[in-house]
């Protein structure tokens, strides 16, 4: 698997246009995409499924082997496939291949008797702790206390629910599209089938935006009129808030492809902005700005939810090093401020490293002062309001309706220059 072999972030791998996914319909790749989210969401039990079957670890010169094996068994062990499908899918692919077919035998027998022993197996599994890496829960374990680590690792089992902002009237589009109104003000639904279908998307009334993404940019407060700086803006999400609010935004990245993806975005919501594909770390901008919002490139693992290969590929280092980076852009972002103006920071991590130990930081270094948020700025939900920051957990906002529940991990301080 191209996520796992190459380190490859699943979206990129399936919408690669030189890639194996190339070829198939969107129907087809959709259930690519449903059985890769599986296998990486349910790593852990698959492979602990797996092992119990293999008394040794599989051979080298094996080809695609571990990959067939961990594809079928997540079907066998967690979707709607026959049995026997996805058993002789699984044989007549390792035939394909001229290293994997000597084990052909081995994918029969391996995966026949997954099928016959998979309640028992899957009843025996501690599914929360055994789809989290050691490192990440160890980590969470020490951040947030064993009972939330286990409310974060649960909420990562659940495919997560599609999260719209926009423009305006959310209890009208939530009864158009069949959602609801999150107390924050994005509208939340059951996702089926493809977003460019779903009404208002061609009129430009709403964009994909995490509930809890939606929440730092309202913490820059009336912007209406300001010279707003969006640093690290692609894909746009925030910039549409801001342009909304009627700010005179500059969205800033340094990847102009996905700049480009900020153009087109705001073009579909018939928004304005001022795009500049610019490192944060060097960029020289003419004048400085009214307020500033720094969405750090960061571990993601407050985004597990959406992008199970997260927990896959990152790694401990990974955090050092990108908690260093924005010690650094936060630094260049508070040098692009007017005296008097507001600077929010915030990332998508669930780690402190990239988040509350910024702060402290920051305080100490940078001519800042600290602006607690209040509840009632995030929609009156305390939960998300711990110590004056924000700081979103992926179980945070239960619903009855598991596939309604849950946020993407976020942390944001605000600012004020001095
Ligand atoms: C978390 S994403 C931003 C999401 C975006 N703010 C939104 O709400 O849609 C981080 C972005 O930072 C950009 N980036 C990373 N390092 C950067 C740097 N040194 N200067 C400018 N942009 C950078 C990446 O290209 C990426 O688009």
């Amino acid at each position: 698997m191209a996520v796992l072999a190459d380190h490859r972030a699943l979206d990129s791998a399936i919408d690669a246009t030189d890639g194996p996914f190339e070829a198939l319909d969107p129907r087809e790749r959709g259930l690519a995409r449903a059985i890769l989210g599986i296998s990486l969401r349910r790593r852990g039990q698959i492979e602990d499924a797996l092992g119990r079957f293999l008394d040794k670890a599989l051979p080298r010169k094996s080809g695609p082997l571990p990959a067939i094996l961990h594809v079928a068994a997540a079907q066998i062990l967690f979707m709607d496939v026959p049995d026997h499908a996805a058993v002789s899918i699984a044989v007549d692919t390792a035939e394909a291949d001229r290293d994997a077919r000597h084990f052909k035998g081995l994918v029969n027998a391996v995966l026949r008797r997954l099928t016959e022993q998979r309640d028992a197996i899957l009843a025996a599994q501690d599914e929360v702790r055994l789809n989290t890496p050691d490192w990440l829960y160890e980590r969470w374990v020490m951040d947030y206390g064993a009972a939330t680590t286990a409310a974060i690792a649960a909420a990562h089992l659940l495919e997560p629910s599609l999260d719209l902002s926009v423009k305006s009237d959310p209890a009208g589009w939530a009864e158009k599209l069949g959602g609801i109104v999150l107390p924050t003000g994005s509208v939340r639904l059951i996702a089926h089938g493809p977003i460019d279908a779903l009404p208002g998307f061609g009129e430009g009334e709403w964009w994909v935006q995490d509930a809890a993404a939606a929440l730092p940019a309202k913490l820059l407060g009336k912007v209406d009129g300001l010279d707003v700086a969006d640093l690290c803006a692609a894909p746009g999400g925030k910039t549409a808030q801001l342009a909304v609010a009627g700010a005179r935004v500059t969205a800033v990245d340094v990847n102009e492809a996905r700049l480009l993806r900020v153009r087109e975005n705001l073009g579909r919501l018939g928004l304005e902005a001022e795009t500049v594909a610019a490192d944060v770390a060097s960029w020289q901008p003419d004048r400085l700005f009214d307020a500033i919002l720094l969405d750090a490139p960061c571990s993601a693992t407050g985004t597990i939810r959406r992008h199970p290969d997260v927990a896959v590929l990152k790694r401990p280092s990974d955090i050092d090093t990108l908690a260093a980076l924005q010690a650094s852009l936060l630094a260049r972002a508070a040098a692009m401020l007017k005296p008097g103006g507001t600077l929010v920071y915030c990332t998508c991590s669930l780690e402190r490293a990239e988040g509350e130990d910024q702060v402290a930081q920051a305080l100490a270094s940078l001519p800042l002062v600290l602006e607690p948020v209040r509840p009632e700025e995030v929609g009156g939900v305390d939960a998300i309001c711990r110590d004056g920051f924000l700081r979103t957990l992926p179980s945070d906002l239960p619903h009855a309706e598991p596939r309604l529940s849950g946020l993407d991990g976020f942390f944001a301080v605000r600012f004020r220059r001095l």
